[in-house]
């Protein structure tokens, strides 16, 4: 069946339709699709109706070509291998497109004096693009790009599909991979087209998206993977509600409903409509007395945020219980109470150091219907990832991710160190039952934290909102596989946005702090730190994990107004013993909540030089005030 379709600039297209009926969709949607029809040049399009015989369909196809593995020893899971050369997310070929400089990046003392906004060099919150120059680079990879393969629409919800903080996006896509994993992360369903449809102006995000492997092949394929990773480009255009990604098939870069839609483009709306779109996990904690309260937390990609979020706690008588893992859109009700839902509907999580001891939830939960991303596969058909060395036979023979024969205690690894598991969130064994509630669940504690192994204490609390914001706006973290950084060094990573920022870094910190409203309750703000190293052994001083229910519980305490702090520099410390530390075997308090004056100093004046060459007159004087003060109090020390 072949449809005629009219541009929006006028002319018409003619799309051959192998699935659906293209008249059918909303208007704005088929334009959408022709445009790109037009200018990609696919051989036909095929419209996701969401169905499991459409799952069925198209894993089929992908085992057959050899890109998914399914897995025999488990429940309808895949493992797949990527290309080596596409395995995480790429910053520096991320880039927001806008009219000026400033919209997108803060204009730090670093950037200033340039006559023209094309020749300021990209600084580290965020990569602007101007519209000429995003132009140019497309023209030289979309036309085309295409060819040969179908394109597929993918009509999904972030968030419950016509919920009042949900939003509608349809994604376009050549790569069948992307289909499936999509249909775990968000909710893809026919649905979207009565909820774009009957919204104001048929609103919708436009994800664009190609491997950039038009046919016949011009290169050689690795791992049935085809891409074009040389040149990987992820462009977003806020003001349209646009993002187009060529050339990367893995998951940050290529399920443009997470970091894509739900932090960058959603930032931008966030601040138009008056709300927060945040890198944060939800998570809901029951504590011994039976009362239930809802934490957000930031900490930057592979900081343990899927983690925290579904910790099975080691101390009796708490339950946790899982929202999100990864991202909070977070707004006040009309009472005043923060409230946030998870826009996802999966989970996309780190597999490397996940096992029945630190993670056995994410285990449980990743026992079927899962697809695996460059992790090793075991002989009898499971997976494997360092840290599951003591969970196997060690005589088990394995297939590494890049394909070789491979056992434990040989060199090299079996999987890659951003290897992930990609699962339904439904199917987790402790989601909580209001994860999908449309109103989302009320906040009553935020939490910042970064790999920090030095200085930092364990758990601090700010003294209020202000103090907060200045906390998330200096937040550090070692830098770690999920993207192209060298992992190890600690760098900035302000509020564990520092890949996903919209719009210009100042401007949403102004937006923070302009939370602050009469009759509004605040939620507290603290910050952590699970990673800090004995400086004598090199090991962790915190067991992490499970334990962490222990921070949390004086956390709440906090909320419930109990004295169980003290006054520091810094912030609330917890007073001496007020942490839960029974049954845990040396636990040297005192070098886990230490402040030493010299490394503070240095943290701080390094932080402003930070703000300063950075984020420069965009940043908030109430920022600025906040860290002056910090240091005041860190020179008494
Ligand atoms: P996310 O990317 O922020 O969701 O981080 P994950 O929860 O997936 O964790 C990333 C990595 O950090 C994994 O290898 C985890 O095993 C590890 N990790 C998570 N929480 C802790 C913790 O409390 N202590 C330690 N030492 N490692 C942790
Ligand atoms: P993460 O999510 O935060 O769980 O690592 C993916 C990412 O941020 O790249
Ligand atoms: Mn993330
Ligand atoms: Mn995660």
């Amino acid at each position: 069946e072949v449809d005629d379709v009219t541009l929006p600039e006028g002319g018409v297209v003619h799309v051959p339709v192998v699935k659906g009926f293209f008249l059918e969709l909303p208007l704005k949607v088929q334009e959408f699709v022709a445009t790109y029809v037009d200018l990609l040049q696919p051989k036909g399009v095929y419209i996701c109706d969401g169905s499991e015989e459409e799952e069925q369909e198209i894993a089929d196809k992908l085992v057959d070509r050899g890109l998914l593995i399914p897995l025999k020893g488990m429940e309808k899971c895949f493992a797949c291998r990527t290309d080596p050369k596409d395995v995480a997310r790429v910053e520096n070929k991320t880039f927001i497109v806008t009219e000026k400089r400033s919209e997108t990046v803060p204009t730090g003392k670093k950037y200033e004096g340039y006559k023209d906004d094309t020749e300021i060099p990209h600084g580290m919150l965020g990569r602007w693009m101007s519209r000429s120059v995003a132009e140019e680079e497309m023209a030289s990879r979309l036309p085309g790009s295409m060819r040969g393969r179908v394109m597929y629409i993918i009509p999904f919800s972030m968030g419950p599909v016509g919920g009042p903080a949900s939003k509608s996006g349809v994604q376009i896509t050549d790569f069948n991979y992307v289909i499936l994993s999509m249909r775990i992360m968000t909710r893809v369903t026919p649905e979207v087209w009565d909820a774009i449809e009957e919204s104001p102006d048929q609103e919708f995000v436009q994800c664009i998206h190609t491997i950039g492997a038009p046919r016949p092949l011009q290169r050689k394929v690795i791992n049935h993977w085809p891409d074009d990773a040389e040149h990987i480009m992820i462009a977003h255009f806020p003001l349209q509600r646009r993002v187009i990604s060529y050339g990367s098939g893995y998951g940050g870069n290529s399920l443009l409903g997470k970091k894509c839609f739900a932090l960058r483009i959603a930032s931008c709306m966030a601040r138009d409509e008056g709300w927060l779109a945040e890198h944060m996990l939800i998570m809901s904690v029951t504590d011994r007395k039976g009362v239930e309260k809802f934490f957000a937390a930031a900490f930057p990609s592979a900081c343990g945020k899927t983690n925290m979020a579904m910790m099975t706690p080691s101390i009796p008588g708490f339950k946790v219980q899982v929202i999100g893992d990864d991202i909070a859109w977070m707004r006040f009700d009309s009472n005043g109470q923060l409230r946030a839902i998870n826009p996802e509907n999966g989970f996309f999580g780190v597999a490397p150091g996940t096992n029945w001891k630190t993670n056995p939830v994410a285990m449980q939960t990743a026992q079927k219907n899962t697809i695996f991303t460059n992790v090793g596969i075991t002989d009898d058909g499971k997976v494997f990832w360092e840290g599951m060395e003591k969970e196997i036979d060690p005589n088990t023979s394995i297939t590494t991710w890049t394909g070789e024969k491979w056992k434990i205690g040989m060199e090299g690894k079996a999987a890659h160190p951003n290897s992930r598991f990609c699962v339904p969130a439904s199917q987790c064994p402790v989601i909580h039952p209001l994860w999908e509630h449309p109103d989302g669940v009320p906040i009553s504690g935020i939490i910042f934290g970064g790999r920090r192994p030095r200085g930092v204490p364990l758990v601090f609390e700010s003294f209020d909102w202000k103090h907060g914001v200045m906390i998330g706006a200096a937040l550090k973290s070692e830098a770690t596989a999920a993207a192209e950084h060298k992992a190890g060094g600690v760098m900035h990573d302000p509020m564990a946005m520092r890949p996903f920022f919209g719009y210009n870094f100042g401007k949403y910190l102004d937006h923070w702090l302009s939370m602050d409203q009469p009759g509004r309750q605040l939620p507290k703000i603290f910050h952590v730190n699970w990673f800090r190293l004995d400086q004598k052994t090199g090991k962790f001083l915190w067991p992490g994990f499970g334990d962490n229910i222990r921070v949390v519980d004086w956390m709440i305490k906090r909320i419930d107004g109990e004295d169980v702090a003290v006054e520091s520099p810094v912030g609330w410390l917890p007073k001496k013993g007020s942490i839960d530390t029974s049954g845990l075997d040396d636990v040297n308090w005192d070098e886990l909540f230490s402040l030493p004056k010299e490394y503070w100093m240095e943290d701080v004046e390094e932080t402003k030089s930070f703000f300063e060459d950075e984020v420069g007159k965009d940043m908030p004087q109430a920022v600025y005030d906040e860290l002056e003060k910090l240091k005041k109090r860190v020179q008494t020390l």
